[in-house]
């Protein structure tokens, strides 16, 4: 069966202040009453036949994952608690040798993404698997409706299955110029972030073109702490390990890279303007959480933390975001912009 693996160690700084380093992104409700972690985990659910999933995780969220995760049913065969970030490719060699190396298929997902249409993305899974059992590492890819540059893209290249494409190349968040031109082309794809690969055919990948990494990963998980299902590699072994992420080190250079495009409402929610586009408005574009009083307010986001109340009269295309003690507002179009205020607030005694 595959072995769903979730990754969850970003910040989602871009979200602030909802997001935060104790609670980033994927431990919110913000796109349903779920958490989009917990919303991961019910995408790959044992009752669609995949393997109890494995976690990857800071070990600072080690208490709320697991909290987060028994509530949705799911039991995972390991969480991997990272001492320290070393981002993708560290992370999902952690599970690619708790998983056994061997054959087994692991599906990698973000934890903090959004995927509308569950049934697209199991046909899409299942038109790789014939591919990923011959060897080749798959990845999803989704049509580009704008420029975006925090992207990887992916040129679509010959048939070599069923809805399955040789990747002719790989772009890792390209300039805007190159980003508009690959836009334009029409055979390009953003990279979804979600793979699919044999644990054995990931290991060798890796070993070929990012050496330390699967040797970090080897040598820390066997001299690991385990706790039940909880697993800490070892800090000191793990730390020698090059800080990569799997598109530069792996999926950028490797030589059976396929990609199966397809659509399923994905976004991987990003900034504040990218949850109002998925958000199911009001009659006036409004989306609005919480104690929220909007009079002729158009095209808002509105987000009331408990125990605020939030009340607009009168505008237009705003974000706004209060949480705890910290108000945020901007016009809608600039939310890319927050990580400036994450920036400025370092900088502040
Ligand atoms: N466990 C763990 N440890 N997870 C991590 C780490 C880490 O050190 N670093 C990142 N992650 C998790 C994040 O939480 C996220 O769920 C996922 O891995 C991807 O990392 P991001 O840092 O969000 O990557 P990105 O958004 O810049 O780029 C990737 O995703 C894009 C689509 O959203 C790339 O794959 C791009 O090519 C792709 O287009
Ligand atoms: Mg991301």
């Amino acid at each position: 069966a595959i072995v769903p693996v979730i990754l969850s160690g970003g910040a989602g700084t871009r979200l602030w202040p909802m997001s935060r380093p104790e609670r980033p992104k994927q431990m919110l409700p913000l796109t349903a009453e779920e958490t989009m972690l917990q919303l991961t985990a019910r995408r790959a659910p044992s009752d669609a036949g995949f393997a109890a999933p494995i976690i990857v995780a800071n070990a600072l969220h080690a208490d709320m994952i697991v909290e987060q995760l028994e509530q949705t049913g799911a039991e995972p065969q390991a969480v991997i608690l990272e001492p320290m970030g070393r981002n993708t490719a560290p992370a999902i060699a952690l599970a690619a040798v708790a998983a056994g190396g061997g054959a087994t298929p692991l599906l990698v997902m973000p934890s903090d993404h959004v995927i509308a249409d569950i049934p697209a993305f199991h046909a899409a899974i299942a038109a790789a698997m014939p591919k990923v059992a011959e060897g080749w590492m798959v990845t999803f890819g989704i049509t580009p409706d704008h420029p975006e540059t925090g992207y990887g893209y992916i040129q679509v290249g010959e048939a070599i299955g069923d809805g399955v494409h040789k990747v002719s190349r790989f772009v890792e968040k390209p300039p805007r110029d190159a980003a508009e031109a690959m836009v334009a082309s029409g055979d390009h794809v953003w990279n979804g972030g979600i793979f699919l690969f044999r644990a054995d055919i990931f290991l060798a990948a890796l070993a070929e073109h990012a050496p330390e990494i699967v040797a970090a990963a080897q040598t820390s998980m066997n001299r690991a702490i385990r706790e039940g299902n909880r697993i800490l590699p070892d800090s000191a072994e793990f730390a020698r390990s090059p800080s990569d992420s799997i598109d530069y080190a792996v999926m950028e250079k490797a030589a059976q890279v396929a990609v199966v495009p397809v659509a399923m409402g994905w976004s991987d929610v990003g900034s504040w303007d990218a949850l109002h586009a998925i958000s199911d408005c009001d009659g006036q574009g409004n989306a609005c959480r919480g104690d929220v009083v909007a009079i002729d307010a158009v095209n808002c986001l509105v987000r009331a933390g408990a125990g605020k109340r939030i009340a607009l009269v009168g505008v237009t295309d705003l974000i706004v975001v209060v949480d705890g003690d910290d108000v945020l507002i901007l016009p809608r179009g600039r939310s890319q912009e927050v990580k400036r205020i994450i920036e400025a607030m370092k900088d502040q005694p």
